[in-house]
């Protein structure tokens, strides 16, 4: 199949190249090495198409005319709530302008499909756990509002230009090339300074909670969306909720390391909890997160020894 990856080079999206060329598919990565992002030309195996290009740019019809896609795997985004708060405007260009100038050019090459990276962050902070695709969506960041209008011009799309999608609304993603100098992924950036020995900063009293899920996981959930969960919305989670502080007290476990912790007060909009129930994606994609948090932690540690050791 040929597929464009948007955001390929990022730290979901190159993950999902690597899914996808296991599998002997034909691929084009366009992503724009965004500044702030977590994109590396290097996350890109060297034998795979590149086009470094934003997603806003008048010039993808000519890249989507000349691939002709079947399937668009749209991954590329300003994915910061921070970023989103300070700056609606570029949130809203990058994530709903970007994306519009993506459907747009899919239609016209006749694609069949786009796989959509939706998020949690589109429910805001719900009354109710564990969320499912019934959750109310309420999100409280400009980011997580670009995140479910992008939804609806998906499904727009669909109804009115017979472009299919699948929206995949992931938790807390994490694993090997996640940035560790971001201001979220408290795996890597914990990971980071363990490696360092350096101490890490546990905000509010460390009991909150996310439902971290492993990219390649992850990964995979994006094989399955290839030909099946159409015109379907899907929360992508483990069903488990852990604590920073059993993030913390897991790291010190596998490497020995007791990290000196700085406390600090809650950050302004952060949730206490996160749980998402993946029922329905088991049910429509076959989709079952294989990796322990615990493997997955010990996965990426390992990465990371061995960046540092290069
Ligand atoms: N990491 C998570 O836990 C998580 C959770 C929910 C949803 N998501 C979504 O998954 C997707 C991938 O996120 P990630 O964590 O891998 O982040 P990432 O920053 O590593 O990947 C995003 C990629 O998009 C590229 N990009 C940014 N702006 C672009 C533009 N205007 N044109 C072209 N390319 C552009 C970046 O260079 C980067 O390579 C995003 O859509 C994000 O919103 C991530």
């Amino acid at each position: 199949m040929r597929i464009i990856v948007t955001g390929g080079a990022g730290f979901i999206g190159s993950h999902i190249v690597e899914a996808y060329l296991a599998l002997g598919h034909e691929l084009l990565v366009i992503d724009s090495l965004w500044e702030h992002g977590g994109g590396r030309r290097a996350n890109v195996p060297a034998h795979v198409s590149f086009e470094p290009m934003d997603i806003r740019d008048k010039n993808l019809g000519r890249i989507f005319a000349a691939f002709r896609p079947e399937v668009v795997s749209h991954h590329a985004a300003q994915h910061s709530v921070a970023v989103s708060a300070r700056d609606p405007g570029y949130d809203a260009e990058v994530n709903v302008v970007g994306l519009l100038n993506v459907l747009e050019n899919a239609v016209k090459v006749k694609a069949r499909k786009v796989i959509f990276a939706g998020s949690g962050a589109s429910f805001g902070t719900p009354d109710t756990f564990p969320i499912t695709e019934a959750t109310p969506q309420r999100p409280t960041s400009p980011y997580g509002i670009t995140k479910m209008v992008g939804e609806h011009y998906l499904r727009f799309f669909k109804e009115d230009r017979g472009l299919d999608f699948t929206s995949l609304r992931y938790g807390n993603v994490y694993g090997p090339r996640q940035d560790p100098n971001g201001e979220a992924g408290v795996v890597s950036i914990f990971i980071g300074k363990f490696l360092k020995h350096e101490g890490v900063r546990i905000d509010w009293d460390g009991e909150q909670t996310r439902d971290y899920v492993y990219v390649k996981d992850v990964a995979q959930c994006n094989v399955a969306a290839l030909d099946k969960g159409s015109g379907e919305c899907f929360v992508i989670g483990t069903g488990i909720k852990t604590s920073v502080n059993q993030i913390y007290r897991s790291l010190v476990e596998i490497t020995g390391f007791q990290a000196p912790v700085t406390r600090a007060a809650k950050r302004p909009g952060d949730a206490r909890d996160a749980q998402f129930d993946s029922s329905l994606a088991r049910e429509r994609l076959g989709w079952l997160p294989q990796t322990s948090l615990r493997d997955g932690i010990i996965e990426t540690y390992r990465y990371f020894q061995r960046l540092i050791a290069a």
